[in-house]
Parts: structure tokens; sequence; C-alpha cells
């Protein structure tokens, strides 16, 4: 199983609800999106995931464990086999490329190949395999804060593949990507967890990459799930509904791609048509 949440809620330390009556399975291998507006909880929700927030309501599971309720050193062994990829990643600064990719397995290499791993690269071919697949592989040893923010979340993305986790969470993962690496960036996650089995939940900004990728949506709003479906059962309605708040506009990579950003409704609305009625 990858995880499954029963009626969770999560109020934040300041007393905000960002989560109520949150209730997701999702299987091993599966892929699913989760898109809503600004502020609908995709974070909190992705926190929780990862074991960085506790559920203050509800049941949380995550690969076949309820992660407060283990031993320190069981929680620690279940969080190496959880990969997850931050909106900005939080990567130490003057840290080598070849360095922050092999941080990825710091919790699944013993002690001291971790420690000579800060020292030494110990697996330089594994990194720069890692990074190929992003078009990074001439940055292996560029310092990290030499590269653009795009850069910088490709590296993000390339160490959480390098750490082979069994569960891939992502937070916008490619919001700093141009839509040609973005479109490619998301391919490759795809790709990864078909090929090792890793279920994949993804938060994303931009719509059309949601459906164009993920075969199941789950969309937030207001901290609750307002729907979770195959992707070839969305509607262009309920979509416009998700975002009601934000005016007639989608949030679509398709646009920033054209020449200048449009502002036509129409036009937005023409694309996420084309994108659903793929697969019925
Ligand atoms: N640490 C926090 N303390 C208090 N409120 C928070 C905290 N993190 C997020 N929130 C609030 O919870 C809501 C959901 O935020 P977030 O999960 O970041 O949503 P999203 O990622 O969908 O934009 C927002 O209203 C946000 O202001
Ligand atoms: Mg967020």
């Amino acid at each position: 199983m990858g995880f499954e949440l029963e009626s969770a809620g999560l109020t934040h330390g300041n007393g905000f609800r960002a989560l109520q009556r949150v209730s997701l399975r999702v299987g091993r291998g599966e892929r699913v999106a989760v898109i809503g507006p600004s502020g609908a909880g995709k974070t909190s929700l992705i926190r929780l995931l990862g074991t960085a927030l506790r559920p203050t309501e509800g049941r949380l599971d995550v690969l076949g464990a309820n992660p407060w309720r283990l031993s320190a050193g069981a929680l620690r062994r279940l969080r190496a086999r959880i990969g997850t990829i931050h909106q900005s990643p939080p990567i130490p600064p003057r840290l080598r490329v070849v360095t922050a990719i092999h941080a990825g397995r710091l919790g699944r290499w013993p002690a001291w190949k971790g420690l000579l791993s800060l020292l030494y690269p110990v697996d330089v071919a594994g990194a720069h395999a890692a990074l190929a697949r992003f078009d990074l592989a001439d940055r292996l040893f560029e310092r990290c804060d030499r590269l653009s923010g795009g850069q910088l979340q490709r590296v993000g993305i390339a160490r959480v593949l390098y750490q082979q986790p069994d569960l891939i969470l992502a937070d916008e993962p490619v919001s700093a990507l141009d839509p040609a690496l973005a479109d490619a960036a998301l391919g490759e996650l795809v790709a990864e967890s078909a090929r090792s089995g890793a279920s994949l939940f993804a938060s994303l900004h931009a719509v059309d990459l949601a459906l164009k990728w993920f075969p199941r949506i789950i969309g937030l709003r207001g901290g609750e799930v307002v729907f979770d479906l195959p992707t070839a059962r969305l509607t262009d309605s309920m979509l416009h509904e998700l975002y009601a708040a934000e005016g007639a506009m989608l949030p679509v990579q398709a646009r920033d791609a054209a020449a200048g950003a449009t502002t036509d409704p129409e036009a937005d609305a023409k694309v996420i048509r084309l994108d659903t009625s793929r697969g019925r």
C-alpha cells in the first residue's frame, strides 16, 4: 500500500484548520495528482504524508505503518523510504551538486558511508546518471548556489530519484521550470514510478500537466477533498468550480507556453476541453 488517510484533519499551531475530513487511499505504484487553488491545503497534505506534520484528527497510514506509533528508529527507516520533492529544495547553498544527490541516500547508507559521502563523492556514476535524466550531467561538481532556481528544482527531483524511495511525494515539483522542461521532468517522475513501482503523489499548479500525466486526480479546496476521480471522468465544470474563487481562469502550463500569456478565458477553456476528452 502507498498510504491511507481516514477522516484526517490538520489544525496548525495558530488554530488554522488547513485540512479536514480527508479520506484517501493510494495504492502501491499508483500515480495521483492533487490540484486546487492556492491555500487549498496541498502543501499541508504533503507534509502530513511525509510525516513532517502530525494529523490532529483521524488516522494516517504510510507504507503500511502509522508513523506516529513507531519507535524513533522505525520512524527513521520509514522516512528513508519516502522521497519528498519540495517546491524550493532545502539544499545547503555551498554544497556541490554531487553531494546534494548523494544526500538522497543518507537515510539508507550505513553511517560510515554517509559521512564519507560528505568528504568524498562515493558514487559519481550514480549521481551522474540521475542528473543526466534532467540535462544536468555537466553540473555534477558545480556548487548548488551557482544554479538557477529551475536547475536547483531539477537537482531536487534527481536527488529523490537517486534515493529510490517507495513513496514519492512532490509539492509543485516543476513550478520553476519552463513548459518544455516541466513536461520532461514530470515524464521522468512518472517513468521512475512505473519502473520502480513507487507510488507517486504530486501537487501541481498547472492543471493541464496533471491531466496529461496522471490517471487519477484529487481536487482540494478549503482543506477538503471536493473530488477524487479517474482523469477521464473529470469535467470542465468540475475544474472551473474548483478554481471558481480565482475567476474564470484555470492555471495551465500551455498558456505560458504561448508567446505571452493570453487573457482570453475561452482559450484556457479550449485547452482544458481538449485534455479532458483524452481517454474517454
Ligand atoms: N505552519 C502554518 N501555520 C499556520 N497556518 C498555515 C501553516 N501552513 C499553512 N497554513 C495555512 O493553511 C492553509 C493551507 O496552506 P497550504 O497547505 O500551504 O496550501 P497550498 O499548498 O494548497 O497553497 C493556508 O491558508 C495557509 O495560510
Ligand atoms: Mg503549496
